[in-house]
């Protein structure tokens, strides 16, 4: 029996997500629309999002694959992401690999503002063909886009991969480590909620920072580690 209190939680849910979101794009226009590039970046790709929602698009997808869990579309606070950026001092000689980058509004967002070079992969071809139209309008040739599942791409050229994904199952957790495990020493693994190494047997990785950071439904512990 649902409890008198649910409808109520679920509303103060809603409303905090509401202002958090609100906050947050006031934030993005304050500041990183200064830089005018992005500006026209972001309101390129916000374009493509007009008639059906990234969380639409997501559902849908998820539906259609049969998953039960079909509301996990969430996107990474543009302002956590400069966080990171600077934590880990990211430079133009960085190429990162956002798993799972969504519409890309990050990726575009870390080629624009800090000139590395970013490669977004994504299984849902509307999100990823989207970011490529966008990257190739704004001559954004740093920031590149393929459909793709995340477990079978080329990480060979990363120096650092950018990973949320909090629903990701065990199996698809454990396939990506083996996979990173056979990136060069140095290169920096992100994630979000959870720091993998609970995950390893061998300790591939050490964890050089940890620190919490502000995403829609509150603030969420992020591990940066790098590969020994
Ligand atoms: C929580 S969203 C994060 C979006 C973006 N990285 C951000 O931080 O704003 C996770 C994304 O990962 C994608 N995804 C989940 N599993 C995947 C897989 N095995 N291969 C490729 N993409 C996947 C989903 O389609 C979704 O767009």
């Amino acid at each position: 029996m649902r409890s008198i209190g649910e409808p109520f939680q679920l509303f103060y849910t809603f409303f905090k997500v509401s202002v958090g979101n609100f906050l947050e794009e006031r934030f993005v226009q304050k500041n990183f629309h200064k830089n005018l590039r992005f500006k026209k970046v972001d309101s390129d790709l916000a374009e493509g999002y007009k008639e059906k929602s990234p969380y639409q698009i997501s559902k849908e997808f998820l539906q259609q694959k049969g998953e039960i869990n079909i509301h996990v579309y969430g996107e990474t606070y543009l302002s956590t992401m400069y966080k990171v950026a600077k934590r880990i001092g990211i430079s133009t000689n960085d190429h990162v690999v956002e798993m799972g980058c969504g519409r890309g509004r990050t990726s575009l967002f870390l080629a624009s503002h800090f000139g590395c070079k970013v490669h977004g992969v994504d299984w849902i071809k509307a999100f990823t063909e989207n970011a490529s139209q966008v990257s190739a309008r704004n001559s954004l040739s740093c920031a590149t886009f393929s459909c793709n599942n995340m477990i079978e791409e080329d990480l060979s050229f990363a120096t650092v991969i950018y990973l949320y994904g909090t629903c990701l199952d065990d199996s698809t957790i454990l396939t990506l480590i083996k996979k990173f495990s056979a990136l060069p020493k140095g290169t920096k693994i992100i994630t979000v909620s959870y720091s993998l190494l609970e995950y390893c047997e061998k300790p591939i990785f050490f964890l050089k920072d940890h620190f919490t950071a502000r995403y829609p439904w509150g603030r969420t512990e992020i591990f940066i580690k790098e590969l020994r």
